[in-house]
């Protein structure tokens, strides 16, 4: 476990504005930050940060917290994986109550696959730094291709020895788990069990993910035999999906936000030679064709995607169409072509920074119009082949969220396509249309399905379900203003949180997370500590996060019935406190006291006249007196 002094040391040293900003692109609105939500696809911001009270929510997706749960809901980091990266990104060392190497043992499967990568990183790149057989072999080849000791070190660059055991053995000598070995990837079983090294004799380039930790790896080879596969890559495991990963995203993400725009290469050693040569929002999908989460990895940081090709026409016709779907995404795409079979990494390091630069600023181009160029080339006069351009063309663009975009497009493809405007707007609307309608049977479809689903019954006798209101504006009040000194006439010296508990002693919450929140607070008073807001936003239950969050973040507005009965305004809350806490008070105790009656009315009604009759309305009148009061004493407070 986490010891308490760490925790502390890392809540004090959290900004949330740039902990979330590593993710999401966050704009200053007023005293909040405001960007995209990272949790649903949505086009207008609605996702909040309040760095006043160290808190986020999400209004599209409805999740909110603290910098700790952010990084849990994004990256699924367990709560000890969430205070680890902080750490981390403040320099605060974690101590931790047990023992690290039982530890090991304990912690989850995804912490365990990571430590076993890290480790296999740092064993790699000290046997490239450190032992002659990775000086000669590995750093050398690194060196001749140009990459410096800053890039090695930044990108923890390795070398795996050409031998059968050397990583394999040195990992179960440190006591690291064959199970992990194995499912990484890192290590492969014989069939008597040993275990021997997959990467044997390989340069390695370690994978980071999102957060700069080390999930996977590729290794190179050295040997020039065709027979021999050039890379060797991670299998897919707990912590490593090849589809959400782009290689260089981590030691990309700030420059990308920076500049607005993130350059898409094809490999490892295009996104070490870019980066290298200074720009650095470079990242790589790895031979594999773009995926719809790698684009969305991205549009968190820009909207704009720079595609860097090699020269080879083959490869970038056959990429065409798998181009689309980053248009479909509302990303704006333009495509730089490399002469002479150059790609990035050989053309960089042949014309130096400045050059390639230069030949990137003039040689970009939209992708629609150099979609068009390149099929209107290739359908030459063929009046057919033609007609097949434009109809793909059009595609491409009906494809595009944004409407005036579209049009603009459509405007600059009628003059390359010698074709009429009005000819290409109305193919466009005929796509469109026809995408409405095929949505609408979609929809339709599920509309059908969901008849299908039983409907939950609402029996007569139970009522709706309850909504708690009355519980939650306690929780409500007891955040925001638990830490203040009553100032009302009579109680003097006390806050207004260990009153609000006293008063509700004898209230039985329903609840669940309401209740935890006062069960908690009350505990805390107990020892003497009066919990505000924070603590509860850093609390390592999500359950009680969600609701501090929610009620502090949003305006929680009471039913109407409770404005209409006591003429409060909840803007106003501050200007009679006695009014708003009492009246909160007293409102639930009402509350509960009205089911109290329910329940007796029920059981009048069953009794039927039997000998229980009487002491049900004993009771039924008492009660009816109590509630009486409470309204007499309601009344009073609010009118005052
Ligand atoms: N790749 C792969 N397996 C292969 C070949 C390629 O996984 N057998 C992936 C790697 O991620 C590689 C990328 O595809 O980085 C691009 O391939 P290539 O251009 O051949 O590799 P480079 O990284 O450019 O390597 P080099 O310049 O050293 O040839
Ligand atoms: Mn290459």
């Amino acid at each position: 476990m986490i010891t308490k002094t760490t925790i502390d040391r890392i809540m004090e040293a959290i900004d949330i504005v740039e902990v979330i900003g590593e993710f999401v692109q966050l704009k200053k609105r007023g005293a909040n930050y405001v960007g995209l939500s990272p949790f649903s696809n949505e086009r207008t911001p609605s996702f909040t940060v309040s760095p006043a009270k160290g808190i986020f929510k999400d209004f599209s997706s409805g999740k909110g917290g603290s910098a700790v749960t952010f990084l849990m809901e994004l990256e699924k980091f367990t709560y000890p994986e969430a205070l680890k990266w902080l750490a981390n990104k403040y320099g605060i060392e974690v101590e931790e109550t047990v023992e690290s190497h039982e530890n090991k043992e304990e912690e989850n499967h995804r912490e365990s696959l990571m430590i076993v990568s890290a480790y296999a990183a740092k064993f790699f790149h000290e046997s490239l730094l450190n032992t002659e057989e990775g000086q000669n072999i590995g750093l050398s080849y690194f060196k001749e291709r140009g990459f410096n000791n800053e890039t090695i070190k930044k990108f923890e660059l390795g070398y795996s020895p050409d031998q059968w055991e050397a990583f394999s053995a040195q990992a179960v000598k440190e006591g690291y788990q064959e199970e992990f070995l194995v499912e990484s990837g890192l290590s492969v079983k014989r069939d008597n069990g040993t275990l021997y090294d997959r990467y044997r004799g390989r340069v390695m380039f370690p994978i980071h993910g999102f957060t700069g930790r080390v999930i996977a790896f590729g290794g190179r080879t050295l040997k020039t035999d065709k027979n021999v596969p050039k890379y060797v890559n991670s299998p897919e495991s707990e912590i490593y999906h090849k589809s959400n990963v782009l290689y260089g995203l981590y030691f990309a993400k700030k420059a990308i936000r920076d500049e607005d725009n993130c350059y898409l290469v094809e490999g490892y050693a295009d996104v070490l030679s870019v980066h290298q040569a200074g720009i650095e929002n470079v990242v790589a999908s790895s031979g594999t064709s773009l995926t719809v989460e790698q684009i969305r990895l991205i549009s968190r940081f820009t909207k704009n995607i720079t595609i860097l090709y090699d020269g080879d026409a083959a490869g970038i016709k056959a990429s065409l169409r798998g181009l689309d779907m980053i248009l479909e995404e509302g990303l704006n795409v333009k495509v730089v072509l490399f002469p002479d079979g150059h790609d990035p990494d050989s053309y960089v390091r042949s014309v130096g920074t400045n050059a390639f630069k230069n030949y990137i600023d003039q040689n970009r181009k939209d992708f629609i119009l150099y979609k068009t160029d390149i099929l209107l080339k290739e359908a030459g006069t063929d009046p057919i082949k033609r007609a097949e351009v434009i109809r793909e063309v059009v595609e491409s663009i009906a494809k595009i969220p944004d409407s005036i975009k579209a049009s603009v497009f459509i405007k600059d493809c009628s003059h390359l396509l010698q074709i009429d405007e009005r000819a290409l707007l109305s193919e466009l609307n005929k796509m469109r249309l026809a995408k409405s309608k095929k949505d609408a049977q979609q929809g339709a479809k599920q509309a059908e399905l969901a008849e299908q689903l039983p409907v939950e019954e609402i029996s007569p006798e139970k009522p709706a379900k309850e909504d708690h209101t009355q519980e939650k504006e306690i929780i409500r009040l007891l955040l925001l203003y638990g830490s203040k000194m009553i100032d009302w006439d009579g109680i003097a010296n006390t806050y207004i949180g260990p009153f609000m508990v006293a008063e509700l002693g004898d209230v039985e919450f329903e609840h669940d997370s309401s209740k935890k929140i006062v069960e908690l607070y009350s505990k805390e008073v107990e020892n003497g500590v009066l919990p505000d807001e924070q603590f509860f936003i850093h609390y390592p239950d999500k359950e009680v996060v969600d609701l501090a969050v929610t009620l502090i973040a949003t305006k929680y507005t009471l039913s109407e019935n409770w404005y209409e009965m006591h003429k409060i305004l909840v803007p106003d809350e501050q200007v009679n406190m006695k009014a708003t806490i009492l009246g909160a008070i007293f409102h639930l105790k009402k509350h509960k006291v009205g089911k109290i009656l329910d329940g007796l009315r029920t059981e009048l009604q069953k009794a039927e006249g039997d000998e229980n009759t009487e002491i049900l309305l004993t009771q039924y009148m008492q009660m009816k007196k109590v509630e009486k009061s409470i309204s007499d004493y309601l009344g009073s407070v609010i009118i005052k």
